[in-house]
Formats: C-alpha cells, sequence, structure tokens
C-alpha cells in the first residue's frame, strides 16, 4: 500500500492508494476515533457491485452504518438530492460525530461531501473513490458542491475528507469508457507538474490501459502526490490550485452546453486540455512538438480531442464559458502551459482564438 499524506495543518489526512482495501474500511475508520452510526452514501451502480464489502466492514470493526443509494450520473448532483440525503441522516438520526462514507465516483463524492459539509453544520466524511478519475482527482482536495441549471459545481463547500481510501481492485467493475475518461486528469498531471510522469506514461500506456495493478499503483499514487502538493499550498484555489483546472475552462462548457451526459467529464476536459495546448502555443511559446505529443498520448489513451460545432452550438459553448467559476470581471480566465510539466494560470485569451484552435 502507498500512503500520501494531504498536509493541512489539523485538517491532515491520508490517501491510502492499494488493493483489497475495502474489507479494511472499518479498522481505518476505528483509527479515526469516529462516531459509531454512519451512513454509506452511494450511487446504484457502486452499490451493486461493492456496497456489500464496506457495509461488513464497518459493521465488523462494531459501526452502525446505514446504505443511502441514490441514481448514478451528473444528474445526482443537484440541490434537490442534497435534501434528500439530509433527510434521510436525519431518519437515522446521524449525530454531530457520526460520519459518512462516500463510496463511488466523483459524482457520488462531490454530492455525499456537500452532504456532509452541511448536515449539522458539518460532520466527518470519508472518501472511497471507485473511479479513476475519483482517485486521482476529486476525491482529494475538498472540493464538494452540486450543479445548478446554469453551470457545473456552482454550489459547494471547501470541505476535507478525514481519508481517502483508494482501493485498486475497484476498477475492475469499472466500465471501459469510464476507466479510459480517468485517464484525461491523469495526463493532466504530467503537463500540468511533472514531465517524467508524462514521459512515463507514454511508455506505460499500454499497461495502464490493461488496468496493470503495479503501474496503476505507481500512477495513481504519483497524482495523488502532486494534488496533495497543491492543495497544501493554496487549498481554497486563490491562485496556484487553479493550475488542476488545466483544459477545465474549455471542458466544463462542453459538458454544461452539450447537457450533462453525453460527454463524460474526462472525455470533455482531453478536447479542453488539446485546446489549451493550442493556445499555450500561440500565447506563451509551447513547442509545437509539445503539443502533438499531448494531442498523441490523448488520442492514444482513446479519448476525443476534437468537437464539431455548428453555429448553435458554438454560441451556446461560448455563453457556457462565461457562466464558468473562472471568470472574473467578466473576463474568460486560462491555464496554459509553459513547456510540458509547467503551468501559468490566469491568462486572457480572446474569443477569436478559442475559436481558432477549437477548429
Ligand atoms: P461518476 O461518479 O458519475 O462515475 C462514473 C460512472 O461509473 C457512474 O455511472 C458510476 O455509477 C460508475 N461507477 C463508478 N465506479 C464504479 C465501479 N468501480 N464499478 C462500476 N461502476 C462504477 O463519474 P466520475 O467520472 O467518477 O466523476 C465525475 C464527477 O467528478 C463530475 O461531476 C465532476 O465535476 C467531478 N469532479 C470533481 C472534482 C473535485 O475536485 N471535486 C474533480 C474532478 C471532477
Ligand atoms: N479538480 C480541481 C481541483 O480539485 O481543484
Amino acid at each position: 500500500m502507498r500512503i500520501v499524506q494531504v498536509p493541512l495543518g489539523n485538517r491532515s489526512y491520508a490517501i491510502k492508494v492499494g488493493d483489497d482495501l475495502l474489507p479494511r474500511l472499518g479498522a481505518e475508520c476505528a483509527r479515526l476515533k469516529l462516531g459509531r452510526r454512519c451512513a454509506v452514501i452511494t450511487d446504484a451502480n457502486v452499490g451493486r457491485h461493492h456496497a456489500k464489502a464496506v457495509l461488513k466492514s464497518l459493521a465488523a470493526s462494531g459501526f452502525e452504518p446505514v446504505l443511502i443509494t441514490v441514481p448514478a450520473g451528473e444528474k445526482s448532483k443537484r440541490v434537490a438530492m442534497v435534501e434528500k440525503c439530509h433527510d434521510q441522516l436525519a431518519a437515522h438520526r446521524l449525530e454531530r460525530n457520526s460520519f459518512i462514507v462516500a463510496l463511488g465516483g466523483g459524482v457520488v463524492g462531490d454530492l455525499a461531501g456537500f452532504v456532509a459539509a452541511t448536515y449539522l453544520r458539518g460532520i466527518p466524511f470519508v472518501q472511497v473513490p471507485t473511479t479513476l478519475l475519483a482517485q486521482v482527482d476529486s476525491s482529494v482536495g475538498g472540493k464538494t458542491g452540486v450543479n445548478l441549471k446554469s453551470g457545473k459545481n456552482l454550489v459547494g463547500a471547501f470541505y476535507q475528507p478525514r481519508l481517502v481510501l483508494c482501493d485498486l481492485d475497484t476498477f475492475r467493475t469499472l466500465p471501459k469508457r469510464e476507466y479510459i475518461s480517468g485517464l484525461a486528469e491523469v495526463i493532466k498531471y504530467g503537463i500540468i507538474h511533472d514531465a517524467v510522469l508524462f514521459a512515463q506514461l507514454e511508455r506505460n500506456l499500454p499497461k495502464l490501459l490493461q488496468r496493470d495493478p503495479a503501474t496503476l499503483r505507481d500512477v495513481v499514487a504519483r497524482c495523488c502526490e502532486i494534488k496533495a502538493d497543491v492543495v497544501g499550498q493554496d487549498e481554497t484555489e486563490g491562485g496556484l490550485r487553479a493550475i488542476l483546472n488545466f483544459g477545465h475552462t474549455i471542458g466544463h462548457a462542453i459538458e454544461n452546453s452539450s447537457g450533462y451526459g453525453k460527454y463524460l467529464h474526462g472525455e470533455a476536459i482531453s478536447i479542453g486540455q488539446v485546446a489549451a495546448a493550442k493556445l499555450s502555443h500561440t500565447i506563451l511559446g509551447l513547442p509545437s512538438a509539445d503539443v502533438a505529443r499531448i494531442e498523441k498520448l490523448f488520442v492514444r489513451s482513446g479519448l476525443p480531442v476534437k468537437i464539431r460545432l455548428d453555429a448553435a452550438r458554438r454560441k451556446k459553448l461560448f455563453a457556457a464559458m462565461k457562466l464558468d467559476k473562472k471568470v472574473s470581471d467578466g473576463e474568460v480566465k486560462f491555464v496554459l502551459a509553459q513547456k510540458l510539466g509547467k503551468v501559468t494560470w490566469g491568462q486572457r485569451v480572446s474569443s477569436a482564438l478559442i475559436e481558432q484552435v477549437l477548429g
């Protein structure tokens, strides 16, 4: 097992990465000295495969878990679902020292984290991420929240988990398209922070695509290290943390303007990252050879790198971009790369240039 610490003073926590960790969840929670009553929030797909092991492990360590299952998919990330979860927590009499286990992908993690942040003004929660995207990104760093009709993640809170338990075995049941979508966030870490990781990904992609356990353990742990380092320096995105949004300005707009669900998050940010690499070439002089390497790695991973836009969709996409949280004073700001492994944030980009790189 690999352990990565997220350094946040008295709110520091560990990310544990390894095989066969679900049966150890109860023992891990016992070490955190949490109350006996807890709720496992999951979605229908994940619950079917993994809830039993989680409930068994918690019960074996003396906890009294209740299971709350929400429908799978982005549509569960909404305010109405938060209220439904709150009502169930209250019905099961969860108290201040009770805790929540978020068992699932980014949707469950963001939703359950926000439920934990807001129930009784905040109760502890533990992330048990079951998608690649959630293990390397969404479960770490405390961004929780839900969507509004007008945009993604517009309601939320920074609220850190007490532990993140990444069981690589949960990927055995993860559909291929979801797994590949997660690779988009993995590649992101190479671009924004670690050229060596990027080169390793280029070399080891076939193993990663086969979900080779040793490769996965190293890659997931390295991505978590990078995220932990960034979050440790800038928890609430005053500056540096923005680099984690590389490719997300266009990516979020693609998700929003095409109706959540058409593109998976990783697919949308794959297109967004390739567009951001092209912008980086024009604005910051990112070498065209690096732009080509970036595009090739996404393509080899099986991710989309282009979007076809007619006039109506183009209009919708630009309107969505202006609603992004990263907009300030009406200007869309971008994270752009100077070279592989080094990015800068807060870059102004004209609409004309964005249109040009989207083709
Ligand atoms: P997801 O949670 O919707 O999971 C994808 C699908 O896979 C779902 O249908 C789910 O039921 C299923 N699934 C999950 N794990 C499974 C498993 N082990 N076996 C079988 N099926 C499984 O999507 P996601 O890609 O994990 O997360 C996307 C969400 O994460 C978006 O809402 C995005 O905004 C959010 N996100 C948040 C952050 C953050 O910092 N909080 C960062 C990145 C993304
Ligand atoms: N996924 C972006 C962040 O955590 O800041």
